[in-house]
């Protein structure tokens, strides 16, 4: 069988790698690029962008499990204004390029964050966070209705001047539907996805040790559970699909690119190994044999 390129093709840009930094996991980039580490990146996709700043939740908000990582972070960001003027153009030297996500209460709000940033030429396209599961009570994402799902991508096609992948969630709802609700909304793209509903409880006192009780859990065990999502999703729509989740290893890439991924976020990865995509890289070309 022949393998993929690792060399990859997307929305018209050239991308060195397959490998996209998970939005959440390292910033803007700025930091990861002065330790040398976004070698090996095709791209970087940002923390949430929201119209207000955001503290988000309250601590405890993040914990370690002994395979994969608890998040309740909650959108916390300077919001849209603030990152248009002054973190933006500290990234406009970044080697890779740089995917903006975008997260909203309303559908308009989604549309609103889009109106801020375009003033920038700094990114290339945006990742639609319809599935944040830390922000709504219960862990709830508004990309569980394909309806909604539909209405947020049409209304973001309406105001970008760029391209956009929506973000799904894995908690509720039927994948599959709400992938195809993007396709008719104007997405160009969709990403598998966001964090799976997670909780840790500390028997000793019957509370949740995360602070607002359920939260969004990664982990390297989550692999076959994204794999059949990108499967079934690629299946079913005919914009590309950009994996996220579950990837520790340059095997997980080429698997998640044999599903049917065009591109494969790697995420929790890079709170150990922060030059993950240059390592990833690095062994992709040693199994496939690809210079
Ligand atoms: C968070 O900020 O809570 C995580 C964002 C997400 O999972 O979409």
């Amino acid at each position: 069988m022949s393998f993929p390129s690792l060399t990859r093709k997307l929305w018209g840009t050239e991308f060195v790698s397959p490998v996209m930094l998970a939005s959440g996991t390292s910033g803007f980039g700025e930091e990861l690029f002065k330790l040398g580490c976004l070698t090996g990146a095709g791209a970087v996709v940002s923390k949430a962008v929201t119209l207000k700043p955001r503290s988000g939740n309250p601590p405890p908000r993040l914990l370690e499990t002994p395979f994969g990582l608890l998040n309740s972070i909650g959108l916390a960001n300077p919001g849209a204004q603030h990152v248009l003027e002054h973190i933006l153009p500290a990234v406009s030297n970044l080697p890779c390029p740089l995917v903006i996500n975008v997260a909203g209460e309303s559908v308009q709000e989604f549309a609103d964050v889009i109106s801020v940033l375009k003033e920038s030429a700094v990114h290339i396209g945006y990742e639609i966070n319809v599935s944040c599961p830390n922000v709504a009570e219960g862990g709830a994402a508004f990309g569980v209705d394909p309806e909604v799902v539909f209405r947020v991508s049409e209304a973001v096609s309406q105001v970008a001047d760029r391209p956009f992948s929506v973000k799904l969630t894995p908690n509720g709802g039927d994948m599959v539907q709400a992938a195809v609700a993007a396709q008719k909304g104007g997405a160009s793209a969709v990403t598998v996805c966001n964090t799976f509903l997670g909780m840790k409880i500390d028997w000793k006192t019957g509370k949740s040790v995360i602070k607002r009780k359920v939260a969004g859990y990664t982990s390297p065990a989550l692999l076959p559970l994204v794999v059949a999502r990108v499967w079934q999703v690629s299946n079913a729509v005919s914009v590309p699909v950009i994996s996220s989740g579950g990837v520790s290893c340059g095997q997980d890439v080429l698997q998640l690119l044999a599903a049917g991924a065009e591109m494969v976020q790697v995420g929790t990865r890079l709170m150990r190994r922060p030059c993950a995509a240059g390592e990833l890289l690095d062994e992709m070309k040693k199994l496939t044999g690809e210079q």
